[in-house]
């Protein structure tokens, strides 16, 4: 038997895990690490700690299965995207921690870019906008303030690279330092048109050229792994961002084929095929997958808030034990009430791009509960993704058919699903398979290993759960949404 190991390195924790032949998940293993919150809004990983999740949990599932290394025909990676790393070429140490995705720190260089004229450059470049959530601002930040690293970075002895770039480098015992397209498609330094680094962000941000990864298709040859590591050289034959690589194992490959993975926030991909469309709606732009040289283009809107919603009503208020409950609550609310939650609890993501407002709750009486509570967190994931839905059709060409295809935590609850439908008015799909994270990198390697099926093979083996279509009548879907939106509005103003 022949595996593909797929390494999930993500905000949280890592997880490594084995498939088979099949595409079927044979085993794995996870480790979450420390969060680090040096000052309010700003958020690092200790790189060491990525590195070590990574090797242990990648040899605890090979020894939980019994195999050895040399049974492994590839590795796919995906990662938590954007977090960035500089490290020392020389001693192989990172010389600051890792600033995570969600760190605001650089707020500031945002705003004086801004001021000085330049989004409009920056956005037809890279598709993203000047947002402290990418990472050049971060790689300028971290030159800026560790002492002596600019004049290391000149001297090319520094490299940056996201978190797959990192681990790969440590993997092949500092042989390869490259990246894929749609890792490089998030520093907001890549031109996603051009397909290269852009030399004028770059100087923009004060970045050495020198200092940043080869770029490569998502399958291709990224290196081999120092035999020491796993007991075997592998080669590295994958690599997607996190999101993009669910958008693979979602296996959402033609234009109009939609992903929403529902975790702690929620990411919503559009595939717009070979188009890079740039949204009037705020949606971000970005590269879906790239193989055999060819870049296939998405929309993406992010939302802060959705499994964490029913977070907040499980650690919170307490008034649910685990999140399984929260969709049996939620169909016991009175139909009479119409409670709605804005969970702007860390302000608003796509489509309002609001940091600073904060959530709200509206339709109170005194008849309202858990369940009534209950209902308006499952529903707010639901209209937040309505926001999403109309600004990426809107954008990509108003009637056009869109399917969508949900994946991750929440999806799991049919009364949440049912709802997101209802809101939508449109089918809402659910696979059989839900690790489409891991396997969309895993399927990625080994395709390029040769053990897994084409494109098309791949995407015949998709099975449906369960479809999800509307049961509410437009006028009341309308009318909801409606309200919704004056909600939002009410929480921006406020
Ligand atoms: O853009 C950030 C995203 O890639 C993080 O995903 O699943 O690690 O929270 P996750």
């Amino acid at each position: 038997m022949t595996y593909i190991l797929a390494i999930d390195q993500g905000t949280t924790s890592t997880r490594a895990i084995l498939f088979d032949q099949d595409m079927k998940v044979a085993a794995s293993a996870q480790e979450e690490f420390p969060q680090h919150y040096p000052q309010a809004g700003w958020v690092e990983h200790d790189p060491e700690d990525l590195w070590n999740t990574t090797l242990s949990t990648c040899r605890a599932a090979i020894a939980k299965l019994g195999i050895a290394a040399s049974d492994i025909a590839g590795i796919g990676i995906t990662n938590q995207r954007e977090t960035t790393v500089v490290w020392d070429k020389t001693t192989g140490k990172a010389i600051h921690n890792a600033i995570v995705w969600q760190d605001r720190r650089t707020a500031t260089i945002c705003e004086g870019l801004r001021a000085a004229g330049h989004e409009d450059m920056v956005r037809n470049a890279t598709g993203l906008l000047l947002d402290p959530y990418f990472s050049g601002t971060k790689v300028k930040w971290i030159l800026d303030t560790v002492e002596g690293a600019r004049a290391k970075a000149a001297a090319g002895d520094l490299l940056f690279g996201t978190v797959d770039s990192f681990l790969i480098w440590r993997l092949t015992g500092g042989e390869s330092h490259v990246t894929d397209a749609t890792n490089a498609a998030r520093t907001l330094i890549y031109d996603i048109r051009k397909g290269e680094w852009s030399a004028e962000i770059c100087a923009l941000l004060d970045v050495p050229t020198a200092m940043l990864p080869e770029v490569k298709d998502c399958a291709a040859e990224f290196g081999v792994t120092d035999p020491d590591l796993l007991g075997a050289a592998v080669p590295i034959l994958g690599v997607a961002g996190d999101q993009q690589a669910a958008t693979v194992g979602q296996t959402c490959f033609e234009p109009g084929m939609m992903k929403s993975t529902y975790g702690t926030g929620c990411f919503a991909l559009l595939n717009t095929g070979d188009t890079p469309v740039l949204s009037e709606n705020r949606m971000l732009t970005t590269i879906a997958y790239q193989l055999d040289g060819k870049p296939t283009y998405a929309l993406e809107g992010s939302i802060f808030i959705a499994g964490a919603a029913v977070q907040w009503l499980r650690d919170g208020l307490g008034i649910i034990q685990s999140a399984s409950e929260t969709g049996d609550l939620a169909e016991k609310a009175d139909p009479g009430q119409d409670v709605i939650l804005v969970p702007a609890f860390t302000g608003l993501g796509a489509p309002y791009w609001q940091p600073e407002c904060r959530g709200g709750m509206f339709g109170l009486t005194r008849g309202s509960g858990p369940a009534e509570f209950a209902r308006a967190a499952l529903q707010s994931v639901a209209y937040q993704t309505r926001d999403l839905w109309e600004a990426m059709r809107a954008d990509w060409g108003g009637e056009a058919k869109v399917t969508l295809r949900v994946d991750g935590g929440m999806s799991a609850s049919n009364w949440a699903m049912q709802s997101l439908s209802d809101l939508l008015g449109a089918a809402v799909d659910r696979p059989v398979m839900q690790e489409t994270t891991a396997l969309g990198a895993a399927w990625l390697a080994g395709m390029k290993a040769g053990i897994y099926p084409d494109q098309a093979g791949f995407a015949a083996t998709w099975a449906l759960d369960r479809q999800f279509t509307p049961d509410l009548e437009e006028e009341a879907r309308e009318a909801a949404y409606a309200r919704w939106k004056r909600a939002v509005d009410a929480v921006i103003s406020v």
